[in-house]
C-alpha cells in the first residue's frame, strides 16, 4: 500500500489513503502523516475501524494522551449519546447536555493550562443522516486578519472556564465529581505561535469566557467577532462520518462542531487526546 494524501478544497484539511492503521504505521508513513497533519491540521482517515488498542498505539505515536482527572488512567474518551442500558439516552438527561456542549465550536481542553496538541475522533456508529463534525483553521483565519485587528490581538489573553461554558448548557451532573474539583478558569493567549510550524493561529472557541483587563460585555464581542471571522469558507470543512472513520486533528489551531442528527439514534464516538509535551502538564498520561 502507498500512502496518499487528498487534501481538501479548503485551507485545512486532508484525507488519507493507502494505510491500515490496525496493522501500525511504518516510520517512513508516520513522518509523512506528521508532515501532512501540520500542513493541512486535519486528516481523515476513512474506514479504518480501529480497536481501541490501535487507537492508543497510533495516538501515543504523537504523545502522551490527556486524561480527564488527576487519578484516571482512561486513554479513551466516550463521546456517545448511549446510556448503560444500551439506549440512546433522553435528550434532557444530563449525558446529552454534556455532549451539546460539542455542538459549539471550540477547541478540547484549552481550559487547561496546557492545552493539548490533536483529538483523535473514531466513529463507532453513525446516525442516518446528520451528525458530521465540522473543523475550521485558525491560523487562516489570523493570517487573513486586518493589521489593525493583528495589532489589537497582540498580549490579548483570554480566561478559559470550563464550568462557565458548561453552565450555559447545563449536564455538569455527568462531569465526574473529581473532574469538576479539577476544573479552574486559565488564561490563554489569545495569538500564539504554534511550536512546530512557527505560524501564528488563535485560541477561542466556546471555553473563552472574556478577555483579561476588558469588560466581560465587550471582551465576549470580540471573541464573538473573532470566531465568527474564523469558521466562514474556505477556512471550514465538515466530516460525513461512516461507521469505522477516523480524523485526526491539530487541536492547537482547529475549532472543531459536532453537527445536530435525530436524537433518537445512537451517534457513538471515542476520542484519544494528545496532550501537550510539556513536563509539568500533570495531565499527560
Ligand atoms: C468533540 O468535540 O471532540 C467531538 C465532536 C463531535 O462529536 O463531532
Amino acid at each position: 500500500m502507498t500512502l496518499r494524501i487528498e487534501p481538501r478544497n479548503a485551507t485545512l484539511g486532508a484525507d488519507i489513503y493507502g494505510v491500515n492503521l490496525n496493522k501500525g504505521v511504518s516510520d517512513a508513513d508516520f513522518q509523512e502523516i506528521w508532515r501532512a497533519w501540520l500542513e493541512h491540521a486535519v486528516l481523515v482517515f476513512p474506514e479504518q475501524h480501529l480497536t481501541e488498542e490501535a487507537q492508543v498505539a497510533f495516538s501515543r505515536r504523537f504523545g502522551r494522551l490527556e486524561r480527564m482527572t488527576l487519578k484516571s488512567t482512561k486513554e479513551i474518551i466516550d463521546l456517545s449519546n448511549v446510556g448503560r442500558d444500551g439506549r440512546v439516552v433522553d435528550a434532557a438527561s444530563a449525558q446529552a447536555l454534556f455532549l451539546e456542549g460539542n455542538a459549539i465550536w471550540h477547541a478540547d481542553s484549552t481550559f487547561r493550562t496546557y492545552m493539548p496538541k490533536a483529538g483523535f475522533l473514531v466513529a463507532r456508529q453513525c446516525p442516518a443522516t446528520g451528525g458530521e463534525t465540522e473543523f475550521s483553521d485558525t491560523r487562516a483565519a489570523y493570517d487573513m486578519l486586518s493589521p489593525d485587528r493583528k495589532a489589537l490581538l497582540e498580549g490579548l489573553e483570554a480566561v478559559h472556564d470550563y464550568v462557565w461554558a458548561q453552565s450555559l448548557i447545563g449536564g455538569m451532573e455527568f462531569i465526574h465529581p473529581d473532574a469538576r474539583k479539577e476544573m479552574y478558569p486559565v488564561t490563554q493567549s489569545v495569538v500564539q505561535v504554534h511550536p512546530d510550524t512557527g505560524r501564528k493561529h488563535m485560541v477561542i472557541g466556546r471555553y473563552a469566557s472574556h478577555i483579561v483587563g476588558w469588560s466581560v460585555e465587550e471582551g465576549r464581542a470580540l471573541l464573538r467577532e473573532l470566531e465568527e471571522f474564523t469558521v466562514q469558507p474556505p477556512r471550514v470543512i465538515a466530516h460525513a462520518w461512516k461507521p469505522g472513520d477516523a480524523v485526526l486533528w491539530d487541536n492547537r489551531c482547529v475549532l472543531h462542531r459536532g453537527r445536530p442528527f435525530s436524537l433518537a439514534e445512537a451517534r457513538v464516538m471515542r476520542r484519544t487526546t494528545i496532550a501537550d509535551d510539556h513536563p509539568e502538564n500533570v495531565w499527560a498520561l
